[in-house]
C-alpha cells in the first residue's frame, strides 16, 4: 500500500519547532509558531486555568461520553463570550455552538458543513491567509480563491481592492474573514470599516466565514468579537470559528468552538444536526478536559476576572514589545521604516524579509522564523530582542 508513499516537507510553521529544538546556539530566539510567550520566554499555564482545573479533578465524578456536541456549559459560555450577554440572535434561537477539538477543528467541520450543506461552495480568503486555512478548506472538498488583503509596500489593508473583489461575491458563495490580529500580517479593518464590510455582506448574501483565534489579543475580549456581532446582526447565516488555544493558553488541551447563526430556529437545529453527523463520522467526539475548565471559568465569576486580567496582561505585554521594537529599528539606525509594528496589533507581523534573508537569521543567527518573513512578536523579551534587531539590521 505504500510503496508509492514519498515523504512531503514538514507543515511550514510546525516544522519549525523541529528544527529550532535541535540548535544548540545559547542566542536561539523562536519566532515561529504562534505561542504566547511571557517575559521569561515561557508559556506557562493560566492561573485562572489552574485553579479551574483543580476544581474540576475535585468535582468530576465520571468520564463517561458526554455527546456530540460536547461540555455544555462551555458552549453556553462561548456563546455568551461571542454575542454578549443580551444579543437577540441568541434569544431569537438562530445560534448553535458545539464544541470542537481545537480552533482547527472547529474551521475543518465549518468546511464539511457548507461542503455537505452547499456543495460546490467556493470560498474566498484574504491574501494572505493562515497557511493552514489553505490546507483544510481544500481538503473538505471546498475550492478557494483569495482575495486582495495586505499591501507590503505600505504593511497596511488594501481596503479599496479588497471591498471591490468580495463585493463581487455573492449567495452560494462562503468569504472568510479574521476577526482581528489578522495572522499572519497582523492588519485588522477598523470599526468602521468592518461595519461596511458587513454591510457588503448584507446587500451582496454572501456567507461571512469568521476566523477568531485570537479573541482578546487586539483590543479586548469584548472590542474583538466586533465583527461576529456586526455580522450576526445583519446576516442570515454566519460561520464563526473560535480557539482557546491562545487566550486560555490551551493551546495543546486542543479546545474550540463552531457557532453557526441561521435565518431561523428551525433551520438552527436542522444544522445541528448535520454538525453532529459529519463529526460523528470524524472524531466522533470532542475532549471534554479543557472545555470542562473554560465552562468552569466561564461561569465563576471570580474566576473569570481573574482570566480577564491575564488576557489584558498578554494582550499589553505584546502591545508593548510592538511599540519597543518599532523604537529600537528606529534607533538602530535601519532604514527600512519599522513603524507599522506599532499600528499593527496581535502576535504575527511581517518583517518585509525575503526567504533568503529569513535563511540568513536561520543559519547564521539562530533566529527562526516563518519564511514568508512572519514573526511572533510574543517571543520577543529583553534578552533577545536587541540580539533580534541587531541581527535583522546585518541582514538588511
Ligand atoms: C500559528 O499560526 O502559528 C498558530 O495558529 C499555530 C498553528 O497551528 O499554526
Amino acid at each position: 500500500m505504500f510503496e508509492q508513499v514519498k515523504p512531503v516537507p514538514p507543515d511550514p510553521i510546525l516544522g519549525i519547532i523541529a528544527a529550532y529544538a535541535a540548535d544548540t546556539n545559547p542566542k536561539k530566539v523562536d519566532l515561529g509558531i504562534g505561542v504566547y510567550r511571557n517575559e521569561e520566554g515561557e508559556t506557562p499555564v493560566l492561573g485562572s486555568v489552574k485553579e479551574a482545573e483543580a476544581r474540576l479533578l475535585q468535582t468530576q465524578t465520571s468520564k463517561a461520553y458526554l455527546g456530540p456536541a460536547g461540555v455544555a456549559g462551555f458552549n453556553e459560555g462561548m456563546t455568551e463570550l461571542l454575542f454578549g450577554a443580551d444579543s437577540e440572535v441568541v434569544r431569537a434561537g438562530r445560534v448553535r455552538t458545539i464544541q470542537t477539538p481545537g480552533g482547527t477543528g472547529a474551521l475543518r467541520v465549518a468546511g464539511d458543513l457548507i461542503h455537505r450543506a452547499s456543495p460546490g461552495t467556493e470560498l474566498w480568503a484574504s491574501d494572505p491567509t493562515w497557511g493552514n486555512h489553505l490546507a483544510l478548506f481544500p481538503a473538505a472538498g471546498l475550492a478557494m480563491h483569495s482575495y486582495p488583503y495586505f499591501d507590503p509596500e505600505t504593511s497596511s489593508l488594501r481596503y479599496d481592492e479588497m471591498m471591490e473583489a468580495i463585493g463581487r461575491r455573492g449567495p452560494g458563495d462562503a468569504v472568510l474573514f479574521h476577526a482581528c490580529c489578522h495572522n499572519p500580517c497582523g492588519v485588522t479593518p477598523n470599526p468602521d470599516q468592518w461595519q461596511e464590510v458587513v454591510d457588503l455582506a448584507a446587500e451582496k448574501g454572501f456567507t461571512p466565514v469568521i476566523d477568531t483565534a485570537y479573541m482578546g489579543f487586539e483590543r479586548g475580549l469584548e472590542e474583538d468579537c466586533l465583527a461576529v456581532r456586526l455580522f450576526a446582526q445583519r446576516c442570515p447565516e454566519v460561520i464563526i470559528a473560535t480557539s482557546c488555544s491562545k487566550n486560555f493558553a490551551l493551546y495543546r488541551d486542543r479546545v474550540g468552538a463552531l457557532t453557526v447563526v441561521t435565518e431561523n430556529p428551525d433551520r438552527a437545529s436542522a444544522v445541528e444536526t448535520v454538525i453532529n453527523k459529519l463529526t460523528r463520522a470524524n472524531y466522533s467526539m470532542p475532549p471534554a478536559h479543557g472545555p470542562g475548565v473554560v465552562d468552569i471559568i466561564l461561569h465563576d465569576e471570580d474566576l473569570r476576572a481573574r482570566w480577564v486580567g491575564e488576557v489584558a496582561g498578554m494582550r499589553d505585554r505584546i502591545n508593548g514589545l510592538r511599540r519597543v521594537l518599532a523604537e529600537k529599528f528606529r534607533d538602530a539606525g535601519v532604514e527600512r521604516d519599522f513603524s507599522f509594528m506599532e499600528r499593527q496589533s496581535g502576535m504575527f507581523s511581517f518583517m518585509g524579509l525575503s526567504v533568503d534573508q529569513v535563511r540568513r537569521l536561520r543559519d547564521e543567527y539562530s533566529i527562526y522564523m516563518v519564511d514568508s518573513g512572519r514573526i511572533n512578536v510574543a517571543s520577543l523579551n529583553a534578552g533577545n530582542i536587541d540580539y533580534f534587531v541587531e541581527s535583522v539590521a546585518a541582514v538588511l
